[in-house]
C-alpha cells in the first residue's frame, strides 16, 4: 500500500538528490588532518538538516576525534524506538587520476551519482535523513520513536563512538539499530546483512641502523628493514592464502549447514566475479572455500602499504635505518581482536631476523559480529523490502566491517537491522565510487515503509 510519505519522496526526489550532492562537496575524508574542519562541516549540515526537517534535540557530540551527530523524535509513546545509525567520514579519494570526474564534485553518468561517499555512506545516509522527512513531512509525526546517531570515524575504527556506546547514555535508550551502510546482492534483489567481519588493523615497523646509511660502503654488513619486513610479511601466509600465526583459526565458528546452503542458493558466479568485478587473472585463498564463504566467514591477512625508504622517481642508493608496513586482519565470529593481535604480534617478533628490532603496534580493531534474525524488526524489514522490490529477501554477510554494530548489541542489547542499498561494483574505497540512483528512490521507500512497518 503506497503511503501518502512514499509519493511525498517521489515528488521531492530531484530536490533530494540536489542535497545529497552539497553533502557530497564536502571532503570528510575522517584520516587526514588537514580535512578536520571538513569532517565537523559535514556534521553540521546533518544537525541542521534533522533539526529542519522535525527531528528533535539535534546537536553534535563531541569526541576524541570527529564530532556524533544526534537527534530524536520521541513522541510514539508505546511503539518502539529505532536508533538509526550512519557515517559522514569518507576514505580518501587517491589515486585521483583514475576519476572520471572530481571526487568532491558529484556528477550524474548513466543512472548513477559519481562521488567519494556517494555510496559509503553520505548517500545513504542521506536516504535515511529523507525517508525520515518524508515521514514527518507526509504525515506530521514519525511511526516510531526515532534516534538517529551518524559519525564521522567510521572508516579510522570508530573509537569516538565506540566509547560513547560504552558509556551506555541514555539517549541511546532503543529496540533496534538500522544501519544503512551495505549492499544489495544483485542489482534488485532485496538484501539485508546479517554478519560482519570483525579487523584489526596493524603497523609493523623494522629498525636496523641508527641512521640511513650508503648502501656501497655498508651493504652486506648493516641490516636492511626493507628486507627483514619483507622476510617476516612472507611468513605471514603461505601460498594456498592460508594465514600462519600459530592458533589463529582456532576459535572460529563456522557458518552452519543452513546458511552455507543458502549461500549457494545466491545468483552467484565466480568467473563472472572474477572478470567483472575484480579483474585479475585468477582468485586466490584457502581451497575448499567458496568465494562467498572466503570473503564471509574466513580470516584473512592483507597488506596494504610499506611506507619509508627511498620512493622517488630514479634511484638511491641507500640502506633506510627503518621500514614499516600497515598489515590487517579480517576476524570472523568466534575470533576476538585482543587474542588474534597477541598470536600475531608473538609471532612477528619470533620471526624476526636477527639485526633488526621491530615493533608491533595496534591501530585499531573491531569484532566480528552476526545479527540475530528472529526478531520482528527484520520481519518488519522483509515484508517492507517485498513490497517495493517486488521480491523475497536474501539474507546475506559482508566481509566488510562496521565496528559499532557489534558494540550496539554488546552494551546496549541491540539487534540490528542492516538495511542498505549499494551495489557490489560501486567502487567503495576505489575510484569513481557511485550510488544507483534508482538505489538512492528506493532505499528511501524501503526505509519508509521499514519504519512504518516496524511502528505498526
Ligand atoms: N561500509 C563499509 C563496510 C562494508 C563494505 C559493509 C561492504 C558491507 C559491504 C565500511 O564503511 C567500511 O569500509 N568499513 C571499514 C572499517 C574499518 C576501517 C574499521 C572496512 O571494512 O575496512
Ligand atoms: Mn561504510
Ligand atoms: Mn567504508
Amino acid at each position: 500500500m503506497p503511503s501518502s510519505a512514499v509519493s511525498y519522496a517521489g515528488q521531492n526526489h530531484p530536490r533530494f538528490l540536489d542535497e545529497l550532492k552539497s553533502l557530497l562537496r564536502i571532503p570528510s575524508v575522517s584520516t587526514l588532518p588537514e580535512h578536520k574542519a571538513d569532517c565537523r562541516r559535514a556534521a553540521e549540515m546533518l544537525m541542521m538538516e534533522l533539526s529542519h526537517i522535525g527531528m528533535e534535540n539535534a546537536h553534535l557530540i563531541e569526541t576524541d576525534g570527529h564530532p556524533l551527530v544526534y537527534a530524536d523524535w520521541l513522541h510514539a509513546p508505546g511503539k518502539p524506538t529505532a536508533l538509526v545509525y550512519g557515517h559522514y567520514d569518507v576514505q580518501p579519494p587517491d589515486p585521483l587520476e583514475e576519476w572520471l570526474s572530481p571526487p568532491f564534485e558529484p556528477t550524474e553518468r548513466n543512472g548513477n551519482v559519481y562521488a567519494r561517499g556517494a555510496v559509503d555512506d553520505k548517500g545513504q545516509v542521506w536516504t535515511q535523513v529523507k525517508a525520515l522527512e518524508s515521514l514527518l513531512a507526509a504525515d506530521g509525526s514519525l511511526p516510531l520513536n526515532v534516534r538517529v546517531l551518524f559519525e564521522g570515524e567510521e572508516e579510522v575504527g570508530g573509537e569516538g563512538i565506540a566509547a560513547f556506546v560504552a558509556s551506555r547514555p541514555p539517549d541511546l535508550k532503543a529496540d533496534f539499530a538500522l544501519v544503512s551502510d551495505t549492499e544489495l546482492f544483485a542489482p534488485g534483489l532485496p538484501t539485508l546483512c546479517v554478519g560482519l567481519r570483525g579487523m584489526i588493523y596493524t603497523e609493523i615497523e623494522a629498525r636496523g641502523a641508527r641512521t640511513d646509511l650508503h648502501s656501497g660502503q655498508y651493504g652486506g654488513a648493516a641490516p636492511n628493514p626493507f628486507v627483514a619486513l619483507a622476510q617476516i610479511l612472507a611468513q605471514l601466509k603461505d601460498e594456498a592464502g592460508h594465514i600462519l600465526v600459530p592458533g589463529f583459526y582456532d576459535d572460529i565458528v563456522p557458518p552452519s549447514p543452513e546458511e552455507l546452503a543458502a549461500w549457494r542458493n545466491l545468483p552467484f558466479d565466480e568467473e563472472e566475479y572474477r572478470m567483472a568485478e575484480v579483474g585479475s587473472r585468477q582468485l586466490v585463498g584457502e581451497p575448499g572455500y567458496s568465494v562467498l564463504e572466503r570473503t564471509w566467514a574466513r580470516p584473512t591477512l592483507d597488506i596494504h602499504g610499506m611506507p619509508g625508504g627511498f620512493i622517488g622517481a630514479g634511484a638511491k642508493t641507500v640502506i633506510p635505518a627503518k621500514a614499516t608496513a600497515k598489515v590487517s586482519m579480517r576476524l570472523v565470529p568466534g575470533m576476538t581482536p585482543t587474542k588474534s593481535f597477541g598470536l600475531y604480534k608473538s609471532y612477528v617478533e619470533k620471526i624476526a631476523p636477527p639485526g633488526v628490532d621491530v615493533d608491533v603496534r595496534l591501530i585499531h580493531s573491531g569484532d566480528a559480529c552476526l545479527v540475530p534474525v528472529d526478531n520482528r524488526y527484520i520481519q518488519a524489514a522483509t515484508r517492507a523490502l517485498k513490497e517495493v522490490w517486488g521480491r523475497d529477501t536474501v539474507f546475506i554477510r559482508a566481509g566488510g566491517s562496521i565496528p559499532i554494530v557489534g558494540d550496539f548489541a554488546r552494551h546496549l542489547g541491540l539487534p540490528s537491522v542492516m538495511m542498505g542499498f549499494g551495489l557490489p561494483d560501486d567502487n567503495l574505497h576505489a575510484p569513481n565510487e557511485k550510488f544507483n540512483l534508482q538505489n538512492f528512490a528506493l532505499g528511501i521507500q524501503s526505509l519508509i515503509r521499514f519504519l512504518e512497518e516496524a511502528g505498526s
